[in-house]
């Protein structure tokens, strides 16, 4: 263990000598390459995170003020270190959002439609946009304390990204520090893109090298070149960078998304200069034309448009829906469309045991990007289409989309074509595969003893923003399942007691050690993680998330779902099928996974193996004077419109409900309240007006 004496940090760095700042960066560059090499190494962390976070974070200070001190083994570039071997999580102090996508000008008409509806504003009154590109790159969080950059994440999952600070460093659109008036705090978020022309010089760089692995688009190269764990390769990568949004702040830094712009120029960040401030639907349709138009004349690639509300305060009140904000959406342009033929059409069993026709086609490049399949959704839809097996058809794909076929070209069909027969036998375990009358997708029922459904369930049950243990993808599963090693999750964390694995070929000790490491560090899980992790069908990380919040307890919603799973009826199942955005068919899927035995036996096994599954813990913006309180609204509203209020309360960690119980904590009722306002009456419960709601919950609108 290292007792940190030799780190001095109570000198403010801006104190500091340039002597005084040399010595302690040499300091600083020898304990954090030994601390480093403690955790990367040695697996056994000398420091706590926290103190490793503020060396790092002075080092980084120091180096800002003085650049002409960087030292070529500065932990910050990690010359002449060892590369990391993963980068640190971040948490982002405010979740990093991602976009609603609107296909048609119909689309941008009922966003905008939504709008003026969720804010009470009249048909005829007209709402400041800002229009922007969407640049084709990867999304970054940048933050700065007292103007100094001090961290840079990855968007990851929304709440939680990877810390890639030392590869940011090396880009040269990115202001190390900034000045003039700067809030303490002041996160801003962007775009890391890659130039079309540097990308082509890249690959052809690499080409003339005799590198095989050519990157398929600038998008695909921005990205790889961002999450290199050595910060070398990052900075011989030509990458770019805008920046379009703001992300934690200490202060108010504009009124007006379009001031916030001029603010970020004025710093020195770099903003497209291609955004306008609009005035209604017409203006953002003109926006979206102009830039399509010349869409291919630009030096990076973009893959549509964004329209962003103004005025921050309409974006505080619009807030957000699961994971993107009710006040921006994305306009997307066209998806690239090409011809192919259809080679043949064959069956994918996945996780649900859902079974997917897939057509292999003859390889074709779209948008950069080589081809040969294409989902086919389900038979169906290769009914409604007519596609045949050797068919010419018109295939397309939208960024990360899967490919899809649109529509066959009929003058082409050859004579020998033939139409696709769907399976009735699994393909995998040969279980009946039914498609249940107005169910547009065929199932394998195999359940359990599918192995199509079993590995898939254990590759989503270990995967990233599941149990996210490191080590076990979809290879190490294959094999361990296959080779009788696990066949549900339970058995994952039995794994270590089992002393045959380490003699297989390829795993040895050190990579089965390592491993055992990585699935114990997770016994302890979060509860939304836990539930996203069971795949229950529709349970995404949104939905999971969703019920944790409601839920609270692994105990509580374990209880909940089994008495619901029992009695179709009972007020539980009411109060889950009212839970946000949770509606009969989700409800539904949810008690199926409860009802089946197997399921119940396999979940109390894991729960066994786990050390802890912890509390859904409450965001600090969610405690407020309704958290968990269960409120109902009646009769007209005046002030604010009924999705408004409604949401509000729902952010502010309020249950809205739509029925009067003795669990209702409080009524808020407006003009001609009727049967709702007479029972809450009867049963005492705390009857509110509108005005009094919005003076209760006033200092939590901001
Ligand atoms: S605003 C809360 N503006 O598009 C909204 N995003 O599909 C924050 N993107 O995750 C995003 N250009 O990575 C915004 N001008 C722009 C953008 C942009 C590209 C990306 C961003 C976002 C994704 C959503």
């Amino acid at each position: 263990m290292d007792n940190n004496d030799s780190i001095h940090i109570d000198i403010p760095v801006n104190e500091l000598t340039i002597s005084e700042a040399k010595i302690e960066l040499k300091q600083l560059a020898k304990s954090i390459a030994k601390y480093d090499r403690y955790y990367y190494q040695l697996d056994a962390p000398s420091i706590s995170d926290a103190k490793y976070d503020i060396y790092r974070k002075r080092n980084i200070a120091i180096e800002t003020r003085f650049p002409e001190l960087i030292r070529k083994d500065s932990p910050s570039y990690r010359v002449g270190a060892n590369p990391i071997k993963k980068f640190d999580e971040v948490y982002h102090a405010q979740s990093m959002l991602s976009l609603d996508n609107a296909f048609s000008e119909e689309d941008v008409i009922e966003f905008i439609a939504r709008i003026k509806h969720f804010l009470c504003l009249s048909n005829t009154e007209k709402i400041e946009l800002v229009a922007e590109p969407k640049i084709d790159g990867l999304s970054i969080n940048l933050r700065y304390e007292n103007g100094c950059f001090v961290q840079g994440s990855t968007r990851g999952n929304g709440s939680v990204g990877e810390d890639v600070t030392a590869n940011l460093l090396t880009l040269k659109d990115l202001p190390q520090h900034i000045s003039g008036k700067v809030p303490d705090i002041l996160e801003v978020r962007g775009e890391v893109y890659m130039l079309r022309n540097d990308f082509i010089n890249m690959n052809e760089a690499r080409r003339v090298a005799g590198d095989k692995n050519l990157l398929a688009n600038p998008r695909n190269a921005a990205a790889g070149s961002l999450r290199q764990l050595n910060p070398k390769i990052t900075a011989s990568r030509p990458l770019s960078l805008f920046c379009y949004a703001l992300g934690e702040t200490s202060e108010n830094v504009a009124n007006t998304h379009w001031d916030f712009l001029a603010r970020l120029n004025e710093w020195g960040f770099k903003v497209n200069n291609l955004a306008r401030l609009c005035y209604g639907i017409e203006d953002i349709l003109e926006f979206y034309k102009t830039i399509k138009d010349k869409k291919t004349l630009l030096p990076y690639d973009i893959d549509g448009v964004v329209y962003k509300v103004n005025d921050f305060k309409l974006q505080n009140r619009l807030g957000q829906i699961s994971r993107s904000p009710r006040w921006a959406i994305a306009h997307k342009f066209p998806a690239e469309q090409v011809q192919t033929i259809i080679y043949k059409i064959s069956i994918s069993v996945g996780r649900t045991g859902a079974l997917t026709p897939l057509a292999i086609l003859k390889p074709v490049t779209v948008g950069g990007v080589v081809i040969n399949r294409a989902t086919l959704h389900n038979e169906d839809e290769i009914l409604k289409k007519d596609i045949r097996i050797g068919d010419t058809v018109i295939i397309q794909r939208a960024g990360d989309v899967i490919p899809q076929v649109v529509s066959v070209i009929k003058t082409k069909r050859p004579a020998d074509s033939h139409p696709f027969i769907p399976l009735f036998i699994c393909p995998v375990c040969g279980s009946n595969a039914t498609k249940p009358e107005g169910e547009a997708i065929r199932r394998c029922t195999g359940g359990l003893i599918c192995n199509a459904q079993r590995v898939e369930r254990l590759i989503h049950f270990a995967s990233k923003n599941a149990f996210d243990i490191e080590g076990l993808g979809e290879k190490s599963i294959n094999f361990l399942f296959h080779a009788g090693y696990i066949n549900s999750p339970a058995d994952i964390f039995r794994l270590e007691k089992n002393p045959t694995l380490i003699n297989q070929p390829k795993w040895g000790e050190k990579s089965t050690n390592k491993l055992f490491n990585a699935i114990r560090v997770r016994k302890i899980i979060s509860l939304e993680r836990f539930i996203y992790s069971l795949g229950i069908r529709q349970i995404g990380e949104t939905m999971a998330l969703l019920l944790a919040h409601h839920y609270r307890s692994f105990k509580t919603w374990y209880n909940s779902m089994l008495i619901a799973s029992n009695d179709h009826e009972c007020e539980i199942w009411e109060q889950l099928i009212s839970i946000d955005q949770i509606g009969i068919s989700i409800a539904n899927n949810i008690i199926d996974f409860f009802k089946e035995k197997h399921n119940l036996q396999a979940l109390n096994d894991l729960v066994e193996q786990l050390q802890q599954i912890t509390d859904y813990s409450v965001p600090s913006q969610h405690i407020s004077p309704i958290y968990g309180k269960t409120i109902v609204f009646t009769g007209s509203l005046q002030i604010l419109s009924r999705n408004e209020i409604k949401a509000r309360a729902r952010e502010l960690g309020a249950k809205v409900t739509r029925s009067v119980s003795t669990k209702t904590d409080y009524i808020v009722a407006g003009a001609n309240s009727g049967s709702k306002l007479i029972k809450a009456k009867n049963l005492k419960i705390q009857i509110l007006s509108e005005a009094e709601w919005i003076e209760l919950i006033e200092n939590h609108i901001s």
